[in-house]
């Protein structure tokens, strides 16, 4: 066992007890009746939400898991209609928010900031549906959506899903080749784009690339007909040191308009799309093993249920609190916890532009300071970078409006865990990692902050609704300690339904390996106090020597020591041991990268794991390669470590020169 596992965090008593969910007994009681009776449970919360027509309680929760009795499938209130866009701004304007701030903006540049009330935000809507409306978008069309983090992103998604059109934004960092492969698989006629955004003191054209993806579509025969651009430039201020900007985005007579000549002029009134619960809602690519990505599809009634009651009860958000996820909205984060799951619950929430690094290394905790920020949600990448700059900086701006951090998108390794818990919750702030998936929908396995005894690394505990299962290799259920793959044998309302047009590929994928469950790929260990700890995904599982670990669990041990910030190990073809770990990693800047520290990693891994766990190889890599998302991309680091330069497609590469870089860097003993 790794001694972190008994490294245990009580919530401070402060903050748990304001919490709505303050005592274990509370917790297991609401968690009981979630799985016991989920129509009384679920009906309860969507109470709280607008049915044009009501929900059929004897109707709730249909599924099958278990493709052998036939097609599989998961539905929830079916029957009952509703509007996503009306529960999120009217319902929430009729009981008093319209003057509310939903968002405070904050912009790439310091001097560039706005806000926008629950009352704007409906107009804008509105305005926005009906501009879609006017260029022949209907029920069921697909809208792409490529933007910076700029309200407008926000008003797009909300006007698609006030006339029932199915949204499908694709991260404004992906290239146009990816961008043109997910608009011609959900055949999007109209898209939505900015000219341009700066992301620190870099200036990144989305309409160009935006036009190169349209030319791609053209080629494979499909033509989008509708592009809609924010001038987002002439109102941005210049970084600083750059004096002058000549870029004007390239505009199609026909095809391509300026949000500002068409939105104002559109009426502000615009009468909801009522929908069926499980008419989709949207669509969004992940990655799949095979390369081509998956839209994954998620659907109105349990979607808005479940984004809301893990928005309030994980991040405890009380009326008046602000709230600051720092998700791009192209991700699914940015989908549920920057949009839906703040919005269904009358946040006031920020939202920022920029890197943590513009225009200087504190951006983040300014901002933070600046709107008295309490609930902060993070990835461990972004906490990771943020300790190489050391505590001092965090020193310099008042944090203590901060009650509850959050952490996603990846294992959090111990290190991390622990700087964020003392330099920037102060000791106070209940920290929660929060498992979960685009296929998901929202969190799944999760500290609750009132509740859990934290442990730095752990994902904890399921949340309402949600029966964790391991699986052994026999796909056998593992009762107590043990570790193996993780499922579910059972849908919350958050799950996703298929994947877009390809129902085949989604029972293929996701439960075709354990007949009966829907397998999330991913490993999980549940310690002697019955604490998951999610271990990676399970094509990230090492077996050298007949030993299986998890790349994240060698990860987090080689990040304990101080002169590593950053780990990735992969495995390595070994003709004894089957495999064997080769290990990337970014040291500190006052480190040293010697035979001494070799020694001293490699020491401390058979330590903490033991001795069939010692590093092969030690790469001391200046950086890695990871996506705008700050996912380190594993299958190219497995090429490297093989000395393969066959590495494919790096589009998706944050930084595709660290590629070169990681190959002339390689130990000599490995060329
Ligand atoms: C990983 C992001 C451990 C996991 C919301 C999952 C995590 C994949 C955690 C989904 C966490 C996400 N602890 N692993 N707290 N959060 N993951 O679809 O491997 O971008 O399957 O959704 O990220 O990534 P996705």
């Amino acid at each position: 066992m790794m001694p972190s596992q008994k490294l245990v965090f009580l919530p401070d008593p402060d903050i748990a007890r304001s919490c709505y969910v303050s005592d274990n007994a509370q917790y297991k009681q609401m968690y009981q009746k979630s799985i016991e009776n989920p129509s009384e449970f679920w009906g309860e919360i969507a109470d709280n939400f607008y049915w044009k027509r009501p929900i059929d309680f004897d109707n709730f929760n249909r599924f099958n898991f278990d493709f052998r009795k036939g097609p599989i499938f998961t539905k929830w209130l079916d029957g009952a209609t509703t509007n996503i866009s009306y529960n999120l701004l009217d319902r929430n304007i009729r009981n008093g928010n319209g003057k509310k701030i939903a968002f405070f903006w904050e912009g790439n540049d310091p001097r560039n900031s706005k806000h926008i009330t629950y009352a704007e935000l409906l107009s804008e809507v509105c305005r926005f549906a009906n501009v879609l409306k006017s260029r022949n978008v209907q029920k069921g069309d697909r809208v792409a959506i490529y933007m910076p983090m700029i309200l407008e992103a926000v008003i797009t998604m909300l006007a698609c899903t006030r006339i029932g059109a199915v949204h499908s934004l694709v991260f404004a960092g992906f290239s146009a080749d990816s961008f043109a492969e997910r608009i011609t698989d959900c055949q999007a006629r109209v898209m939505v784009t900015a000219d341009a955004t700066w992301r620190g003191q870099k200036l990144i054209k989305l309409k160009n690339i935006c036009d190169e993806s349209m030319d791609i579509c053209q080629k494979k025969g499909h033509t989008v007909d509708t592009c809609i651009v924010v001038a987002h430039m002439q109102r941005s201020e210049l970084p600083t040191g750059v004096s002058r900007v000549q870029y004007t985005a390239p505009m199609l007579n026909c095809r391509d308009f300026w949000w500002h000549e068409i939105v104002p002029g559109a009426s502000a009134n615009c009468p909801p799309e009522w929908m069926q619960a499980e008419d989709p809602l949207f669509l969004l690519y992940t990655s799949g093993s095979t390369g081509k990505p998956k839209g994954v599809l998620h659907t109105t009634g349990g979607y808005l249920l479940y984004a809301a009651t893990t928005f309030k009860f994980v991040f405890d958000y009380k009326p008046g609190d602000i709230y600051w996820c720092t998700a791009d909205i192209g991700w699914i984060t940015g989908h549920t916890y920057v949009v839906y799951g703040p919005l269904a619950n009358a946040a006031t929430s920020v939202i920022y532009e920029g890197t943590p690094f513009y225009p200087t290394n504190s951006r983040y905790w300014e901002i933070v300071e600046k709107y008295k920020v309490n609930q902060f949600y993070t990835a461990p990448t972004a906490i990771r970078t943020l300790m190489k700059f050391g505590e001092d900086i965090v020193k310099k701006n008042n944090l203590t409006s901060l009650r509850i951090l959050g952490s996603v998108g990846e294992p959090i390794n111990p290190e991390a865990w622990l700087w964020y818990y003392k330099n920037i919750g102060r000791e106070k702030c209940s920290i929660v990692d929060t498992y979960w998936q685009t296929e998901t929908g929202g969190h799944i396995i999760t500290p609750l902050p009132g509740v859990t005894a934290m442990k730095p690394g752990a994902a904890s505990s399921p949340f309402f609704g949600v029966q964790p299962i391991l699986l052994d290799d026999n796909g056998k259920e593992i009762e107590g300690e043990g570790e193996g793959y993780l499922v579910f044998s059972r849908p919350w309302p958050g799950i996703m339904r298929t994947l877009f047009n390809n129902h085949d590929r989604y029972e293929e994928t996701y439960f075709k390996k354990f007949p009966g469950y829907y397998f999330s790929g991913d490993g999980a260990r549940r310690d002697s106090d019955g604490y998951l700890w999610v271990t990676g995904r399970v094509d990230d599982m090492l077996n050298v020597s007949g030993h299986l670990m998890s790349t994240a669990e060698v990860e987090s041990v080689l990040t304990e020591h101080s002169s590593v910030t950053e780990a990735a190990v992969v495995a390595k073809p070994h003709p004894i041991k089957g495999e064997c770990l080769y290990c990337f990693i970014t040291i500190a800047e006052n480190a040293v990268f010697n035979d001494q520290l070799q020694t001293e990693l490699k020491q401390l891994v058979r330590e903490r794991i033991g001795p069939f766990a010692q590093p092969d190889v030690i790469h001391n890599a200046p950086g890695l390669p990871k996506t705008r998302s700050g996912k380190i991309m594993r299958r190219i680091l497995r090429k490297i470590a093989q000395d393969d330069h066959d590495i494919g497609d790096i589009s998706t590469l944050a930084d595709s020169g660290i590629v070169d870089v990681l190959f002339k860097t390689k130990p000599n003993t490995q060329r």
